[in-house]
């Protein structure tokens, strides 16, 4: 037997040496580790005493996965404290408790949570010890866990969330943990949270410069030798170039600037949202100490005083909406296919931009905008110091704002969908020679950090007794509204840039129509008195002929926004309809008639007035439905393009042939109503473009359900989203049916929402059923996390059925 005796030092230097490749190895496979830490909370409504106590026992407690609002989950009640401007669901307050294990081996990391959002004043509590309070509810924030963890042990974050002091919003803001958490473990020495700052100073079509500020820092004891190894992947996923820094020392924290140049880049635009990506390594001699990714775009924008917007060089309108944060039946709780749909169907209408109305977004939203090519105004506050409700964000702006907005910006400035900041939404201090102060303060915590885009506020008294605009703060002179007023925008600011900050709130229900429709109706005709002079039924005319006394028809400001090159774009009030603020009424009413789409995300007509013009899609899209009583008196609308005229026959008779003359959006025939077949047919040059027909429509009969996606990812957060038609026997869609209809789902998946566009349906939008409104109504199936068949069916009494089968892979 061989035998020989290795000394005790080598093995030692031995074991050391295996411990530091294997290191280095851990470290260069995954130096930093961001984990989804949305599954597995438990969850109680209602205040307790000491539930951040890690003894406490909350096995009796909800077990729920984030994001999660429970305002949504609640009855609708005039009485609940957020009142129908904000809803009129519960608020209250929440605790959320989640226990985990941090491995052994972690301990010579740093673990941070980060919350994208938490709707609001929410506690973080970390084994028993408060680590901080954020008020804001829209605001993304992180802890750093690492004192207090007990590594190779079983650790208890708890949070408290209250939103139980209302009036608090002028909209629904939904309560809890909305958005996603995320565990981020790193080394000591690692990029900071939002630790990079990517700019593209300069853009040619041959080259750009890219520039890339990496802010590491180093929580160990001793100061680091440290080299960045950046790298830029192409929109192809290729490595185009890397560079490595200079070495610098680290001793806290060190901001490293790193200037690369790209031939021939890829520009981002709106038709090709090209993205490209920084790849950066932070190197102690060979270790691969923290890895960080930032996509970013390149291209480059201006605002011009005479020409407007211009995006790579190309002038372009921005056709943009606001939006709140909520999605329908799903509440404020954020879903990713939820907001990509809504995105995708304002793409298809050809809208461009999005304005995160009046708070900072989910990270996802922006994300989206930059996948999918839409430019972003990225807006901050709805106040300041003076609040518009009483216990809205003035309560907590003097101690906060600073922090917000660095946040706010600091988080998103490496988007290429943002353009421009928004420090304001019709702020109340406009008149007020606060805001001298203020605008000014709130523009420099802005450039401070980022220099490369605009700044704006949304001003509802855009005249030139504005302070904030006096201020000369801003760099775009917001307007909300006064769409009769752009025309003289220069006599008013010789040589200044425009955007229109805010317009229209145009009011319509889906579905329903009052005539004559080519008389204006504001609703509310004053908006100091209550508003008395509606529908009973608290319905609204989708003919875009129906205003608010602040607000525009849809046709009135495109108008004037198509006229003026110097007019850059506009956002209008709202894309889809949102829980809240239902204008001209109140109670029963208790979501939003401002939509170009509805709650559900069935468009309203004038969906197809924008399409006609803002895209190339041959549009012929004809309203009202044909169901009416004999002899009536009914308008005929018609929007199209690429066409020089539009025939309209009944039942066979021509009606006549019209064209757009003008400044006309559509065209309209007065037609006594007769039931029957109604046939549109658009022509160009004497030929067919485009016909449609609709027909009157016989008694409810049957189902139709058309899902908008029947193959969804089996991963827990996947969407289909179902339209449920109520047909009668010839397959015609009955624009009037209310039909309740149940729901039955079994296999892999659940119903997270059900919806029909109603501002005034009381269901709960969790139930297992819902009435149609005016022929439709919507369910929308979420999968569980295995794999497996849905199937999904629908039922009404009196009606044929309907099932559909989909696949959670
Ligand atoms: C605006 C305001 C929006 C919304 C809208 C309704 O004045 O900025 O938040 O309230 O009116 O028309």
């Amino acid at each position: 037997m061989l035998s020989f005796k290795v000394p005790l030092r080598f093995i030692k230097a031995l074991i050391l040496l295996l411990f530091m490749l294997f290191n280095i190895q851990a470290f260069s496979q995954s130096p930093r580790s961001r984990m989804d830490f949305d599954k597995g909370w438990h969850f109680h409504l209602g205040d307790m005493k000491g539930v951040e106590k890690t003894d406490l026992n909350d096995a009796a407690w909800r077990s729920l996965d984030l994001p999660h609002d429970w305002s949504i989950e609640g009855k609708f009640s005039k009485d609940n404290p957020a009142t129908p401007e904000g809803g009129a669901l519960p608020g209250g307050i929440g605790w959320y408790r989640k226990s985990f294990t941090i491995p052994a081996s972690s301990k010579d990391k740093k673990v941070y949570i980060d919350f994208d959002g938490v709707y609001q004043k929410s506690t973080v509590w970390i084994n028993g010890h408060e680590l901080g309070f954020r008020p804001n509810g829209y605001i993304s924030f992180r802890y750093d866990l690492t004192p207090y963890l007990k590594f190779g042990g079983n650790n208890v974050i708890a949070v408290k969330v209250d939103n139980s002091v209302q009036p608090n919003s002028r909209w629904y803001s939904g309560s809890g943990i909305y958005r996603n958490v995320w565990l981020v473990t790193t080394n000591k020495v690692a990029i900071d949270h939002w630790g990079t700052f990517v700019t593209t100073p300069e853009v040619k079509a041959q080259s750009a410069v890219v520039h890339v500020q990496t802010h590491v820092k180093n929580a160990s004891e001793n100061a680091a030798k440290v080299i960045l190894a950046t790298t830029i992947y192409n929109p192809s996923g290729k490595a185009v170039l890397t560079l490595n820094s200079a070495e610098a020392d680290v001793a806290k924290s060190n901001y490293i600037a790193q200037e690369i140049k790209i031939d021939n880049p890829v520009l981002w635009s709106i038709e090709h949202p090209a993205l490209y990506k920084v790849v950066t390594k932070v190197m102690v001699g060979k270790a691969v100490l923290d890895e960080y990714v930032t996509p970013f775009g390149i291209r480059y924008f201006e605002f011009d005083a005479d020409k407007g917007f211009s995006l790579n060089g190309k002038h372009m309108k921005i056709l943009g909406v606001c939006e709140h944060h909520d999605l329908g039946s799903l509440g404020a709780g954020l879903n990713y296919r939820a907001l990509e749909r809504q995105l995708q169907m304002l793409k298809d209408m050809g809208c461009n931009g999005i304005r995160t109305s009046h708070n900072p977004p989910a990270p996802e939203l922006l994300e989206l905008c930059d996948k999918m090519g839409f430019v972003v105004m990225d807006e901050a506050f709805d106040c300041w110091e003076k609040g518009k409700v009483k216990y809205d964000y003035n309560l907590f702006f003097k101690d906060w704002h600073k922090r917000d907005l660095e946040d706010q910006v600091l988080r998103d400035r490496n988007h290429p969908s943002v353009i421009m900041w928004s420090i304001g939404n019709e702020i109340p201090q406009q008149g007020d020679t606060s805001a001298l102060r203020i605008a000014p303060e709130l523009a420099a915590i802005v450039h401070s950090l980022d220099k490369t885009r605009p700044l704006t506020s949304a001003n509802d008294r855009p005249d030139t007794s504005n302070k904030i605009i006096k201020s000369g703060a801003i760099d775009l002179v917001g307007y909300n509204y006064h769409e009769y007023d752009f025309g003289k925008f220069h006599s008013r600011y010789p040589g200044r840039k425009f955007i229109a900050t805010e317009t229209t709130s145009g009011l319509e229900t889906r579905g329903h129509y009052d005539m004559p429709s080519d008389s204006v109706r504001i609703w509310p005709n004053r908006w100091d008195k209550p508003f008395t002079a509606g529908n009973p039924d608290n319905t609204v005319s989708a003919y875009d002929n129906v205003r608010p006394p602040w607000g525009s028809t849809h046709e009135a400001t495109w108008k004037v926004m198509k006229k003026y090159d110097f007019l850059s774009g506009f956002f209008i009030w709202t894309g889809f309809d949102y829980l809240g603020e239902p204008t001209p009424y109140s109670w029963p009413s208790r979501s939003s008639y401002f939509g170009i789409i509805d709650l559900a995300g069935f468009p309203k007509d004038v969906y197809y007035m924008y399409q006609s013009e803002w895209t190339d899609k041959t549009v012929l899209h004809i309203l009202p439905h044909w169901n009416w009583e004999a002899g009536k008196t009914v308008d005929v609308w018609a929007y199209y393009n690429h066409a020089d005229e539009v025939e309209l026959f009944l039942n066979g008779k021509s009606l006549g042939t019209k064209k757009k003359e003008g400044e006309d959006l559509h065209v309209m025939w007065r037609v006594k109503y007769e039931p029957g077949t109604l046939k549109a047919v658009s022509r160009k040059d004497g030929k067919v473009v485009l016909t449609r027909e609709i027909h009157t429509a016989g008694k409810p009969a049957k189902i139709q359900l058309v899902a908008d996606r029947k193959n969804i990812k089996a991963d827990g957060k996947d969407l289909s989203f179902i339209t449920v038609k109520i047909l009668d026997k010839d397959g015609n869609v009955v624009p009037d049916a209310d039909n309740l209809v149940n729901f039955n789902i079994n296999g892999s998946g659940f119903i997270a929402g059900v919806d029909n566009g109603s501002e005034t349906d009381h269901d709960s939008f969790k139930a297992s059923y819902r009435k149609a409104l005016n022929g439709l109504a919507l369910a929308i199936v979420q999968t569980k996390p295995k794999p497996g068949a849905i199937t999904f069916t629908a039922s009404s009494k009196g009606l044929q059925g309907a099932t559909v089968v989909l696949q959670a892979k």
